[in-house]
């Protein structure tokens, strides 16, 4: 990637010991901004902090927040720590307002209280719930159906209002599935427990996991399985740093969904996984899962006009090529590579 001479020189990123917090931190770290982590460690791994140093800390201490941003220098945020199982916000909801509205409350008051003004924030296409239509673009009425997407969705109305009353200029990013792991091997998805399809597919072919439940083969979609819109985690982390830079160039709010725009089944990916690991994927076709929309797909236009963003990583087999590795030990360790 090339060095953006506008980026900010020092960024706070929290979250930045998680999956896609970690990998945003190798992509700033290449664009020659420092990324300085702060994370409880609660979810992510200090291990996977390598571009830059970690602070520990909680996300609602807003004095220990403030003096991070004064002693580190820090000019921009970009915030990913938040609790983000859909199944887990239906069982403890208030989990997930304490720790990601709580959470925002605190970065927000630190933030004023310092003066920083520059933020760039993990949102989510949970935010829209049931669509109306597909592909979901930005103007469509956001009804979450779950406590995690509620969550978001007021964090994003938190920010407007922190816009309008001191000054606060965001990028709201939605993503869509975040997908696959670092093309280079140095940063991996390690979830716990893990609950996501990629992940589970590949564990299932590899023998390392237990054989796949398919959630619906009955959905009003051509195979009968969830569509949902895959998008490689080292593309959405690079996005944030596109993001920053429009910041620094002047644009901004802005609230943009991060997708390819191209809808891949459940069927489809236990395909892909056949395809890249050479073992079919062993599986039990179940009920669908309670809350899944039938499809999520990205209108991804509005983030290329925005911030030139394109999706790099497009073909499905590519983003589980480079998930493949790390799941075929268990636990998941640095896979062997050439
Ligand atoms: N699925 C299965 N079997 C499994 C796991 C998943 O069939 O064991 C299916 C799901 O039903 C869904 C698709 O695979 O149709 C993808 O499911 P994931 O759990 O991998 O991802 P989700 O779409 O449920 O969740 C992701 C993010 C959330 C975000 C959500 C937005 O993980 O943080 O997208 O819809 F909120």
């Amino acid at each position: 990637m090339t060095q953006i001479s506008s980026t900010p020189t020092r960024v706070l990123v929290t979250g930045g010991a998680g999956y896609i917090g970690s990998h945003c931190c190798k992509a700033l770290s290449r664009a020659g901004v420092v990324p300085v982590v702060y994370d409880n460690l609660s979810r992510g791994h200090a291990d996977a902090v390598r571009w830059g140093p970690l602070v520990k800390g909680d996300m609602r201490d807003e004095a220990h927040l403030a003096q991070v941003l004064k002693d580190e220098r820090i000019d921009a945020v970009i915030h990913f720590a938040a609790f983000a199982y859909v199944g887990e916000s239906v069982q403890e909801p208030q989990m997930y307002y304490d720790n990601n509205v709580g959470g925002m409350i605190g970065l927000l008051g630190a933030m004023q209280q310092v003066g920083v003004k520059t933020l760039v924030f993990s949102s989510s296409c949970a935010t829209y719930g049931v669509p109306e239509c597909v592909p979901i673009d930005e103007t469509m009425t956001q009804v979450p159906i779950n406590p995690y997407g509620r969550s978001k969705l007021i964090c994003e109305w938190m920010m407007e209002d922190a816009a309008t009353a001191w000054g606060l200029n965001f990028v709201a990013l939605r993503y869509f599935n975040a997908a696959g792991s670092d093309p280079e091997f140095e940063l991996s998805e390690r979830h716990d427990p893990e609950t996501h399809l990629i992940p589970l597919a590949l564990m299932a072919a590899q023998g390392t996991g237990a054989p796949l439940q398919v959630f619906g083969t009955d959905y009003p979609t051509p195979d009968g399985t969830c569509v949902r819109d895959y998008i490689h985690v080292s593309d959405l982390a690079r996005a944030h740093v596109l993001a920053l830079d429009a910041l620094r160039g002047g644009a901004g709010p802005l609230k943009l969904n991060l997708g390819t725009g191209k809808g891949t089944s459940v069927q489809e990916i236990l395909d892909a996984v056949e395809r890249v690991t050479g073992h079919a994927v062993p599986h039990i076709d179940s009920p669908r899962r309670a809350g899944d929309p039938p499809e999520l797909v990205a209108n991804p236009s509005r983030a290329h006009e925005a911030l030139g963003f394109e999706a790099r990583w497009r073909q499905i087999d590519e983003i589980v090529g480079h998930a493949a590795p790390w799941f075929a030990e268990k636990p998941a360790e640095a896979p062997k590579v050439a």
